[in-house]
């Protein structure tokens, strides 16, 4: 079956090997080569120097136990154990065992989002050095390009060598993406991935670097995490220029696409097939998942929530789609409770702490 026929059928079954995308976005060529915007330069020869390797700068002959890197449970796993001594819980007789293997199953699912995110960020990154007018801009992109390739390639060594079988990407993440790769205004792609999906995968590296004690899971995270902060400041710089000179309906459109997908993020989906795995159907589980997250007062994504957000706000600030239109973004965000955060530091303003790259370098050199 050619790639056509497959589109043509719809299929796109985890058997498949390959998902076709079309893009509606014209590729530029750009005569200008003069270096024009000074903040991108810096940027670029910063990815430039900060580059990594993940066969050489990663000890891959570290050995792994899953079980114990998810000692530290996660808010889901807790959460678990809370809902399986409710009455007429699926979960009511499992013992230790099934716990440690639904803690190891969900860590194989959220590697899994991590794996098929990065490739998302490597080919929408590869559609801004096609689309986007500016040439600092083009160049920053391809060296975004290569650190995304670099963390599809770690998660997925990772996951292949030391934890298991990957998951299928979920489809709510399938949605966000395709739909940045097949947009036509290039600015589109920018706000999708490197302001809204890079400041969560921040808050979510973060997260689970906090609950890990893993010497080769820290070490890659904290290398991807100097990454990804200079690609969410190369989206607040760029957009930050871009959007001064649009119109409010033009605006009015990115203050409409930042609601819908933060508040869809807000209702983050989970892998059901971890509980199919688990023997359990997430419809079985599902109620008494919110039941438990109702006893304990939060539900399992708060604190991952509370990071997400305390990025996302200040960044969304920055480009100035908050008081766009009369404060329209404002007035509904601040309805969702997300303006307490309006005031932390932005990811263009912070982003060199951190780098752990530079920072490893340094000390190599005392
Ligand atoms: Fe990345
Ligand atoms: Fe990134």
């Amino acid at each position: 079956m050619t790639a056509t026929d497959r589109e043509l059928l719809g299929a796109d079954s985890p058997e498949d090997a390959v998902r076709v995308v079309h893009d509606h976005a014209d590729r530029i060529f750009s005569w200008r080569y003069d270096r024009e915007r000074p903040q991108l330069v810096t940027l670029y020869n910063k990815a430039a120097a900060s580059q990594w390797n993940s066969v050489t700068d990663l000890d891959w002959s570290t050995a792994v136990d899953p079980e114990r890197v998810i000692e530290d449970e996660s808010p889901a796993l807790r959460l678990a154990r809370v809902a399986a001594t409710m009455s007429g819980s699926p979960m009511a007789n499992w013992s230790e065992k099934e716990f440690k293997q639904l803690g190891v199953e969900l860590f194989k699912a959220q590697l899994s989002q991590f794996m098929h995110g990065e490739q998302g960020a490597m080919m929408t990154a590869a559609k801004l050095v096609e689309t986007v007018p500016w040439m600092d801009a083009k160049y920053y992109a391809s060296t975004q390009t290569m650190d995304e390739a670099r963390h599809t390639e770690v998660f997925a060594r990772y996951l292949h060598e030391k934890v298991g079988e990957a998951y299928p990407m979920s489809p709510y993440l399938q949605g966000q993406i395709f739909g940045l790769l097949e947009d036509s205004r290039w600015d589109i792609a920018y706000l999708g991935m490197q302001i809204i999906i890079e400041s969560l995968a921040l808050a979510a590296f973060g997260d689970l670097l906090r609950r890990t004690s893993e010497p080769l899971l820290t070490k890659l995270l904290r290398y991807i995490m100097s990454d990804e902060a200079r690609h969410v400041a190369f989206g607040i710089v760029s957009l930050s220029e871009y959007y001064a000179d649009l119109t409010s309906a033009e605006l009015k459109e990115r203050q409409e696409f930042m609601l819908e997908n933060t508040l869809r993020s807000r209702l983050r989906s989970t892998t059901p097939e971890v509980w199919d795995r688990m023997g359990v159907s997430l419809e079985a589980v599902a109620p008494f998942m919110l039941e438990a997250a109702g006893a304990v007062g939060h539900g399992p994504f708060q604190a991952f929530q509370t990071a997400f957000f305390s990025k996302l706000v200040p960044n969304v600030r920055k480009l100035g789609l908050l008081d766009a239109n009369h404060g329209y973004l404002r007035q509904k965000w601040g309805e969702a409770g997300l303006l307490e955060f309006e005031h932390a530091d932005d990811t263009a303003s912070d982003f060199a702490s951190y780098d752990a790259v530079a920072a490893d370098r340094a000390r190599g050199r005392e």
